[in-house]
């Protein structure tokens, strides 16, 4: 069965200089200024209020995160690393019978995804790296990186939400197999009946030869996690406050950020580090472009990440709940992170069997 084109727009279509797709810009926009202003209307109207995670990586957002996994205090970064140099042959080998994509969700810098890469040019095995990332800033530096120091890799970046990239995955017919890539405790910024919802649906777009490798940020000293979302040099702060600028500069606000300061802080009872923008008097912000006022009183917060930490046993039953077996467990050498290899649970179809193309 020949599986529907992500958006009206196939990836063997995209002319050859077009190294990332960028399908917000398509028919379908799906981050165009009317989705940025809805997600905002619709937050800054509930109680309490809330903006989704994902607007903080404009391109400064993204630079700015870059930033943040070089602090010494952001831990999770330097830990999944080092998994992943122990670990990589031992990782692809999950998927290398057979020619495969890696295929990155929310990508970033992928830096830490050229560890795999790099390792599997070694290997010599037939594989295509399809990052796929929100922010066209990031993609941009990826993509362009990857051609400029390692011109022989086949490289498609899109840039598109991870529902976008999941039906990307559901749309590829070609029989090879994915190396599904979800790093960097992304699944920690969903809570867990998202995560379950999220990773069944990617399940749904999987293959029986396909992997899933899964970064979890492993529960631990709180002091630390505490340390890791409020660094000493303030970047975490500059990067939760740079979302008042992009609505300032994409919806037209007037949010002055000296009256707003960062909040991080763990509740320990649902394990999240949660992140917050804190209105530090009474005031009232004009975004021009939704054409209302908002109001703030003092000390009222703005909810806008979660970061979920797991025990072994949650990532246990998390996989279960959403249809996978856990095939393989690293760990960093302190135990504060996991990268774990699932395979999703589910009866070959003929395409499976046979080689691929
Ligand atoms: C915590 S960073 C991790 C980056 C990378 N995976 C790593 O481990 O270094 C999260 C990345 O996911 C992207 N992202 C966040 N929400 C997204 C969404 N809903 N759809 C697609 N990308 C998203 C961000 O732009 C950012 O680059």
């Amino acid at each position: 069965m020949t599986r529907p084109p992500v958006l009206g727009v196939p990836l063997n279509d995209a002319k050859t200089d077009d190294l990332y797709l960028d399908l917000t810009q398509s028919n379908q926009r799906l981050n165009s200024d009317q989705e940025l202003g809805y997600e905002v209307l619709v937050g800054l109207s509930s109680l309490p209020k809330r903006l989704p995670s994902h607007l903080i990586y404009d391109d400064r957002g993204s630079e700015l995160f870059q930033r943040i996994m070089g602090l010494p205090e952001y831990y999770p970064t330097r830990c999944e690393e080092q998994i992943l140099r122990a670990y990589a042959r031992e990782i692809l080998n999950s998927v290398a019978k057979r020619p495969f994509n890696i295929v990155d969700l929310g990508a970033g810098d992928g830096k830490k995804t050229m560890i795999l890469v790099e390792e599997a040019q070694r290997m010599k095995v037939d594989f295509r790296f399809v990052p796929i990332d929100i922010s066209a800033g990031a993609m941009r530096g990826l993509v362009s990186r990857v051609r400029t120091e390692h011109p022989d890799v086949a490289i498609q970046g899109l840039v598109a939400e991870y529902t976008a990239g999941v039906r990307w995955l559901a749309s590829q017919s070609d029989g090879r197999s994915n190396l599904v890539l979800f790093l960097g405790s992304n699944i920690g910024n969903f809570d867990r009946a998202n995560a379950r919802g999220f990773l069944s649906r990617l399940w749904a777009s999987m293959r029986v030869t396909d992997r899933l490798l899964i970064g979890f940020d492993l529960k631990k000293d709180i002091d630390r996690l505490l340390a890791a979302y409020n660094d000493s040099e303030g970047v975490t702060a500059e990067f939760n406050l740079n979302l008042l600028d992009r609505l300032n500069k994409e919806l037209e606000a007037d949010f002055d950020r000296s009256r707003w300061r960062h909040f991080g802080t763990y509740n320990v009872f649902s394990g999240a580090m949660e992140s917050y923008l804190v209105s530090m008097e009474h005031q009232t912000v004009h975004i021009n472009r939704l054409e209302r006022l908002f109001t703030f009183e003092p000390w009222e917060p703005i909810h806008t990440e979660y970061s979920y930490k797991y025990l072994p046993a949650d990532m246990d039953s998390l996989a279960a709940d959403s249809g996978y077996r856990v095939e393989a467990r690293f760990l960093d050498q302190d135990g504060w992170f996991s990268d774990d290899v699932w395979a999703p649970i589910k009866r070959p179809v003929e395409a499976d069997l046979s080689p691929a193309e």
